[in-house]
């Protein structure tokens, strides 16, 4: 039986390259801290270099023109991966666990137990080399057509940077992301230590453990430097009434709820499930919110309630998360961004109207592309003039100088997710 990790590691990649999942937020729960370890290294390594793995291994086999099953692709990318580029795990241990994850009927291929054995005991001999012909293979193996959208859209603002400035991108986005972390009560824990330049984020300490107890405790939580940013923005007024209107897991709402107390905060989520742990969230942080669980746009549609603060966090692609998700590359064919950004632009729709006079707007999704950003600009724009940019953020987060309407911070310079946020106030 393989290990815990292996196997977690094999059953998320099964999810990615078999049924075009995305990573399950929980995909390594119920592993010891030590397996997580291994297994997020793991995995993270597979999909980072997916195209590559697989361009390996294809000339070594008999018959080139067909394509291996997935079990096999799986346990192959495994065994190789922990080879060439782990070098704290024994070359027998990499090979037999591999082999016996080959001869798994669900996540392996039983019939390819002996060729997965052969290919590994090869790459065994002559580690240094393995990993020295794996990284010989084109970079552009792993970067998808919707990689290079991404990149290109990332950089848009920036062209000055040019064909460096994308590949400078796509190096940065290979290394596993910085967690950052909120205090909401009391002391930051020993494991942290404060961000040189974010007041208020925090990030682990060299070799620290995850805080778990304390993030359990409600006394903090974890979120991306990136939130955290775009939700410090500069407004001084008291609002009485906010909607968050795409809520769960409730990280904007709890950054509401902690900067508004005297506010009735609204949070609206869908999907019921996500609402139950919006809820729990919620609760354990201390923090006051209605929660509503309904479509927002029905939700909206029935009440003549309005909100001077709506905080809009729309689903969208999730292309600005592709150094946290190095899946999405290859799941990104299931990615229907016409009716993504259609759906956008109807959760504006429905809450526009809602601003009260003097209220502000606040758009954002985790994405660099310009159908979820951009273009949602230039119609707000040209439909509403009621709303005017509101120059919230410092200029340093957007591509102008003073305070900017647009949170879009330069991705090279910057360390967090890919935002395109945007503020406007109603006349
Ligand atoms: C980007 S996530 C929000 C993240 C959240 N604001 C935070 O900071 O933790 C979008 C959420 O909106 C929910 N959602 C999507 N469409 C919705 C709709 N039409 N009405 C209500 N909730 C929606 C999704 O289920 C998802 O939980």
């Amino acid at each position: 039986m393989p290990t815990p990790s292996r196997l977690a590691a094999a059953r998320a990649l099964h999810a990615v390259f078999g049924s075009g999942h995305r990573v399950s937020d929980h995909w390594d729960a119920g592993l010891s801290s030590e397996d997580a370890g291994l297994a997020q290294a793991l995995l993270g390594l597979c999909l980072r270099r997916w195209g590559r793995l697989q361009a390996y291994v294809k000339p070594k086999l008999k018959d080139q023109s067909r394509s291996l099953p997935l079990g096999s692709q799986v346990a192959l990318a495994v065994g190789f991966a922990q080879l060439a580029w782990m070098d704290g795990v024994a070359a027998h241990a990499a090979v037999n666990e591999t082999v016996e994850l080959a001869a798994d009927p669900v996540l392996g291929f039983p019939p390819h137990k002996g060729l997965v054995n052969a290919l590994l005991r090869r790459g065994a001999e002559k580690r240094q080399q393995l990993r020295a012909d794996l990284e010989a293979l084109p970079a552009a193996l792993d970067r998808t057509a919707f990689v290079e959208a991404v990149l290109q859209s990332a950089l848009e603002p920036h062209p000055a940077m040019g064909k460096a400035g994308l590949e400078a991108l796509w190096s940065k986005l290979q290394a596993p992301p910085r967690p950052a972390f909120r205090v909401l009560r009391g002391e930051a824990p020993p494991e942290l230590e404060a961000d040189a330049q974010l007041p208020g984020c925090w990030h682990f300490r060299e070799g620290a453990a995850f805080p778990g107890p304390w993030l359990q405790s409600g006394a903090g939580m974890v979120q991306d430097r990136s939130s955290q940013a775009l939700m410090a923005f500069q407004w001084d007024e008291k609002p009485l009434r906010i909607l968050d209107a795409c809520a769960a897991p409730g990280g904007k709402t709890t950054s509401l709820g902690v900067r508004f107390p005297e506010a009735r905060v609204t949070a609206v989520e869908r999907e019921p499930r996500r609402a139950e742990r919006l809820k729990k969230n919620l609760a354990d942080r201390g923090v006051k919110a209605e929660v509503v669980v309904a479509e927002v746009t029905d939700f909206l549609a029935n009440t003549t309630a309005t909100f001077d603060l709506i905080v809009l966090d729309a689903p969208c692609s999730g292309s600005g998360t592709l150094q946290k998700h190095p899946e999405l590359p290859w799941i990104a064919g299931n990615i229907d961004l016409e009716r993504l950004s259609e759906t956008q632009r109807e959760l504006l729709r429905a809450t526009i109207p809602k601003l009260e006079p003097g209220g502000l707007l606040i758009y954002a999704v985790c994405s660099w592309l310009p159908e979820e950003g951009e273009h949602h600009r230039a119609w707000v724009r040209s439909a509403h003039p009621e709303l005017r940019p509101a120059l919230v953020w410092p200029g340093e987060y957007g591509a102008e100088s003073g305070a900017t309407s647009c949170f879009r911070p330069n991705p090279l310079q910057w360390d967090g997710e890919g935002f395109q946020a945007f503020a406007w106030a109603k006349h």
